[in-house]
């Protein structure tokens, strides 16, 4: 698609946003102070998505609540990336036919990744009688105009059609409060890993324009976000499709100039398009905090090559051993399945010996699950439910070992961190993050949230550290 085909033009913008008066206007001739529950489910880019819908809504005239049987309108803003990830929705779309039947005007909304599988749609449209408008992440910029019809016509509207997808600027936002922050800086994914549901729900690979990244990015390190994550399901090929040999590591150079104290951090990066320059830019670049998520899937090749990974086990190893030279000290997370379609258990090894290999220091460990539309999920899977799960087990036993241990050399030691927020433990009130992003709950007052400390570590387990400023 041409690049003018894909940025949303800004007169379709301003349209919207008079929606959104014509929605406000007619909440206040009623004297109504509408409320809504919005309830995000899934990734990073889900969590942002759904900050868009809230800066929609609230220039609706809304205000927000957390309990949906008091809300005039119930969003939920779902994920399909696992079949359990589904169930919770449908559990919770049960729930709303209570709260819809005691208030009749309620209007229940059903968006993000789930909304856009065709199945799903077709359910809802017989199943789920109460939900009221269901739009998928591609229409996400035209909230306010089918929420409007919602209003106008009191019928159900669907927006769900398979589209390649676009880039709105200037949407409103509202952000969570405290220091950290999401930029999304790329839509969609052109991958199609045989496992995964994404490419399906969220369009074709689209890069904002460096211009915009780095406007927002700038606007947020001054108004005091401290941590800022650049989203993308592959960052690393940000900037492919807009055809001026401009890429990731230049967004992030370019970034590194806004001045002011702030961690920039990513996520996804696809091995396949890690780059040596990747890891220099990164070393090179101050704000860019020394952490890296690099999702490897599978230790095994066979296994990598059904999942049409594009890379092998030596070639990641390898990127690995570049971004340790380059980068002593960098924090390594990963994202692992098992139980792949075909996967024996000799290959589920090899996953388990590569996460001994590299010594992560945190994994989003998963077990496979079939996502109706994916070539995997139309393979045959021999291996028994128990077999995957002990290696699952076999799996996070052995990483569990390996955080603890990296933890426990943390002790007494002196880091850097930032303090994001509370955590709710009465002897341990604060929460903070390092650099690589690793959790120290930490002694003090709340008066320290947004401030960057030098703390001593005085203790660990396997998933956080605890210390005290110094
Ligand atoms: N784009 C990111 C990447 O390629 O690294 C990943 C995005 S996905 C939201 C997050 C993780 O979910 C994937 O890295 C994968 O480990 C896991 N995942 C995706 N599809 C899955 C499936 N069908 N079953 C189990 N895990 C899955
Ligand atoms: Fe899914 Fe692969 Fe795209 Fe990540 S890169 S979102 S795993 S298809
Ligand atoms: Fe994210 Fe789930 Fe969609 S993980 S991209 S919200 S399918």
């Amino acid at each position: 698609m041409k690049r003018e085909e894909v940025m949303v033009p800004e007169t379709e913008i301003a349209r919207q946003r008079d929606f959104q008066e014509k929605i406000k206007a007619m909440f206040a001739a009623r004297g109504a102070h509408p409320r809504a529950c919005v309830e995000t489910f899934g990734c990073q880019q889900n969590v942002a998505d759904g900050q868009r819908i809230m800066g929609m809504l609230e220039a609706c005239g809304f205000a927000f609540t957390e309990d949906a049987g008091e809300a005039d309108l119930a969003l939920l803003n779902t994920c399909a990336i696992r079949e359990h990830a589904e169930q919770r929705v449908f559990g919770n779309l049960g729930i709303l036919t209570h709260s819809k039947k005691e208030n009749p005007e309620q209007v229940v909304v059903l968006c993000g990744c789930m909304a856009q599988e065709a199945r799903v749609a077709e359910r809802v449209r017989e199943s789920y009688r109460h939900v009221d408008l269901v739009f998928g992440p591609q229409a996400l910029w035209r909230f306010p105009e089918l929420l409007w019809r919602v209003y106008e016509t009191g019928k159900r509207v669907f927006s769900t059609d398979d589209e390649h997808g676009a880039i709105a600027e200037g949407l409103p936002v509202v952000r969570e409060r405290g220091v950290k922050a999401w930029v999304s800086i790329m839509y969609g994914c052109n991958n199609f890993c045989s496992y995964c549901i994404v490419p399906y729900v969220r369009g074709r690979e689209r890069s904002r324009e460096p211009a915009a990244v780095l406007a927002e990015v700038r606007e947020l390190v001054e108004a005091g976000y401290r941590d800022i994550t650049l989203l993308g399901q592959n960052v690393n090929s940000y900037g492919n499709d807009l055809d001026t040999g401009y890429h990731f590591p230049d967004l992030l150079e370019d970034i590194d100039q806004i001045p002011g104290d702030y961690w920039v951090r990513f996520m996804s990066s696809h091995p396949k398009d890690a780059t040596p320059r990747l890891f220099d830019v990164m070393a090179a670049c101050g704000h860019v905090a020394k952490q890296l998520h690099l999702p490897f899937q599978s230790g095994n090749n066979r296994v990598l090559g059904e999942m049409n990974r594009r890379y092998t086990r030596e070639k990641y190893l390898e990127l690995i051993r570049y971004a340790r030279a380059a980068m002593p000290g960098l924090v390594l997370t990963s994202d692992v399945i098992i139980g792949f379609p075909g996967e024996t258990e000799a290959e589920a090894m090899d996953t388990v010996s590569l996460v001994e290999e590299v010594g992560f220091d945190a994994l989003f460990t998963f077990l496979f699950s079939p996502r109706p539309g994916t070539k995997a999920a139309e393979l045959p899977d021999p291996a028994p439910r128990e077999d995957k799960q002990a290696w699952f087990d076999k799996l996070l036993e052995v990483q569990n070992g390996r955080s603890a241990r990296i933890h426990a050399g943390y002790v007494g030691k002196t880091l850097r961190v930032l303090v994001d927020g509370e955590s709710g433990d009465g002897e341990y009130p604060l929460s903070s993050r390092t650099e690589g992003n690793r959790l120290v709950r930490l002694k003090g007052d709340r008066s320290l949230v947004g401030r960057f400390l030098e703390v001593r570590v005085t203790g660990s387990n396997t998933w956080a550290l605890y210390g005290e400023p110094v």
